[in-house]
């Protein structure tokens, strides 16, 4: 039976409902071996999958754990989700925003994946924040201060964590209905009323190019209407870090920068701005000129600001207690010029290098390291600018100016 589904795979027929619940349950209780489930993933990879079929195993990943219930918490809770970039720290910044807009924000975020940080871990970099709250302190906190920014419970889609470690290892990640099917049934387990999606393209994303990211975004909203949820896509680019900072503690304070109207008009603030716009649009049923209006009163009126303190402070957070090495080394320009591209992937690698991420199972975060970048696309470089500081730790760490800036 488990190589006849793989071999029906392998020739790009249809898997009925029953073999892919026999299959992936058979892997979650251990019956199924890593060998066999990787080569499944690969055939799917390679040959895809019907909506049917993924309508199926978005399915069989909500029934692997619990289902969350908010409808005792008043308001129509959104969700947003980014499949991964370098930089993004789009969560830490429109959750207060939406929050302080009047919409409930419940956000179960993830850890790093590959080169791509994790917002739980950005979190983690603010002495004593807890990523652990149990239904009830979530429930507890939504109804107390409106906004809860916590990870995954242990019991939400346990076949994803299971199945996206072993895409991770086995070269199946960039596959459309795979990433739908996992994306969607956490947001649709999480208990969110209408979902917004954040699909990157680019060199530091999953997808590289924009007709998949097309494709995913028609299948999300596909499986949106079989559970009669609303989904929202921006589709968007991820060739360039988003915003100055890569690197778990620099993140935050950048978003604390942004909260607090510092930082205006570049790549990361313009998408939180979009993003916090479509989800208060949501939330509150309102148009997008409205909700726009909205987003940027409470930037300017501190409220937002306000929120994110009031949110790491009910996590038992210390705000006053985030960690910036001291070490520091310059990279300079070694030419005069434009500024014409930064490569996310490679600022990535740099930053998952100095420790921000994890490069085995084994390894421990370095919350304090990272790159800050001094100039962004666009800007006029002089010879011997600096054009990043990289906060480290660790000896011996090279930058490749000339793989990561592309001055013209
Ligand atoms: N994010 C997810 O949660 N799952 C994927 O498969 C890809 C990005």
């Amino acid at each position: 039976m488990i190589l006849d589904i793989i071999n029906k795979k392998r020739l790009g027929e249809e898997l009925s409902y029953n073999e892919l619940d026999y299959f992936f349950n058979g892997y979650l209780n251990g019956d199924v071996p890593d060998y066999q489930m990787s080569s499944l993933l690969m055939a799917i990879c390679i040959n895809g999958m019907s909506d049917e079929e993924t309508f199926s195993l978005t399915k069989i990943f909500i029934d692997s754990g619990d289902v969350l219930d908010f409808s005792d918490i008043p308001g129509i809770k959104v969700d947003k989700h980014s499949t991964g970039g370098i930089g993004d720290k789009t969560t830490l910044v429109i959750a207060p925003i939406v929050a302080a807009c009047g919409v409930p924000v419940i956000k179960m975020s993830g850890r790093g994946l590959g080169y791509t940080g994790g917002t739980i871990d950005k979190l983690e970099s603010i002495k004593g924040y807890r990523v652990d709250l149990s239904d009830k302190e979530i429930i507890k906190q939504v109804h107390d201060i409106g906004i809860v920014v916590t990870g995954q419970t242990a019991d939400l889609v346990p076949m994803d964590k299971i199945i996206y470690a072993l895409r991770d290892v086995s070269g199946t990640v960039s596959s459309i209905p795979l990433i739908a099917s996992s994306i969607m049934s956490k947001k649709i387990a999480g208990g969110a009323d209408k979902i917004l999606i954040d699909i990157k393209v680019g060199n530091g994303a999953l997808l590289d190019n924009k007709e998949d990211a097309e494709k995913l975004k028609e299948l999300m909203i596909k499986i949106g209407e079989v559970y009669g949820r609303e989904v929202r896509c921006i589709i968007s680019d991820m060739n360039t870090p988003l915003g100055y900072a890569v690197g778990n503690s620099l993140e935050v304070q950048e978003a604390m920068d942004i909260l607090q109207n510092k930082e205006k008009n570049n790549n990361l603030v313009n998408l939180c701005y979009e993003l916090a716009t479509n989800m208060v649009s949501m939330g509150l049923e309102i148009n997008i000129s409205a909700a726009r209006e909205k987003v940027e009163e409470v930037i300017n009126n501190g409220e937002a600001y306000n929120k994110f303190l009031e949110l790491v402070k009910n996590q038992s957070g210390d705000i006053n207690k985030i960690k910036v090495s001291n070490n520091k080394k310059y990279l300079k320009a070694d030419k005069s010029g434009v500024l014409k591209g930064i490569n996310a992937l490679e600022v990535g690698k740099l930053s998952l290098e100095l420790g921000s991420g994890k490069l085995s199972i084994t390894d421990k975060i370095d919350y304090s390291v990272g790159v800050r970048l001094n100039k962004l696309v666009g800007d006029t470089i002089k010879k011997g600018d600096i054009l990043a500081t990289v906060y480290y730790n660790k000896k011996n760490i090279d930058a490749d100016i000339n793989k990561i800036f592309k001055i013209v």
